[in-house]
This record gives structure tokens, sequence and C-alpha cells, in this order.
């Protein structure tokens, strides 16, 4: 990894946003890479603005690396006013933002938070409810990655494994 990327990694690491379960969300997609054993879950609240439901709020916990860390930072940021049907156009190397381009051995971190995204997010673009609809994620099926691991069998949580 060449100075520069490693630079702004460490840069939106001394700042990470959007960092931590949210307790209301509307939405949340968990996803694993079986190959480095990182996991990444994000939880999606939305909110109606000029007619539209947009993403109000996004957050993440990670057991990623520092740059799966670092993308989802800017990524949660990223789809902040988005419709769940545009924050799922967004490419890969998009959701890296200003990361720019990472390098190949590094480019499943990203597709890791590009998983838990649409994970997350492809069930409200197929069939959006409205907000009085939506309902908050009890604790209880929303646990911590820290809650998943400790208790793996007490079911309830999702995880998406994505492709090699
Ligand atoms: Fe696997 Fe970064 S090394 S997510």
């Amino acid at each position: 990894m060449n100075d520069d990327l490693q630079t702004r990694i460490q840069a939106a690491l001394a700042n990470p946003q959007n960092l931590g379960e949210l307790a209301d969300a509307d939405a949340v997609g968990t996803v694993g890479n079986s190959d480095c054993g990182e996991m990444l879950r994000m939880w999606v609240k939305f909110k109606q603005q000029d007619g539209k439901r947009v993403i109000d709020r996004a957050t993440f916990q990670s057991f990623g690396c520092e740059t799966a860390i670092a993308v989802a930072s800017l990524a949660t940021e990223l789809i902040r006013g988005k419709t769940a049907e545009e924050a799922l156009a967004l490419k890969t190397e998009e959701l890296a933002g200003e990361l720019g381009a990472l390098p190949p051995m590094k480019i499943h971190c990203a597709q890791l938070v590009e998983g838990a995204l649409r994970s997350a997010l492809a069930p409200a673009a197929v069939s959006p409810k409205p907000l009085a609809e939506s309902k908050p994620i009890p604790p209880a099926t929303a646990p911590t990655l820290l809650d998943s691991f400790a208790q793996p069998k007490a079911g309830g949580v999702k995880i998406t494994f994505l492709e090699p």
C-alpha cells in the first residue's frame, strides 16, 4: 500500500464517523468475508424528505481491518440524504470516497462495506415501507458484533458471506 493511501486511511481512522449501533434503525445488514475473517454490520435509519424516503443516518460496527473501517466511515457519510436506490447504485470505488483507488489486495475491504450496505438496503429498495410502518429493531435482534460472537447460537442474525 502506498504512503498516500495509508495516510488517508489513518486520517479517516483518527476521526471515524458513524461508529456504533443505531438502536432505532430501520434496516440492518451484516456481512462477513470467510477468507480474511472480517465482519461488518451496518444500520440504516430513514426519514421523509421532499416526498422521498431518504437515508437519515447510517452507522457501522466492524471487526474489519483499518481499510474497511475507513471506507465504512466515509461511506456512511456519503449515503446520507440518498434514497436506498441511489445508495445501492454507488460503485465500490465510490464508497471509498476520498481514499481514492484501493490496491487489488484491499478492494475486498471496500466490498465488505458495499456488501453490508446492500444487505441492509436491498429489502428497502425493493419494497419501501412508509415510515409509519417502520419498526425499530429491538436490541435482541440487533446485537452488537461482539454479542454475535459471544452467543453464536442465539440466532436471529443473518450473516451473508461474500463470494471470494
Ligand atoms: Fe479483509 Fe480488509 S483485510 S476486510
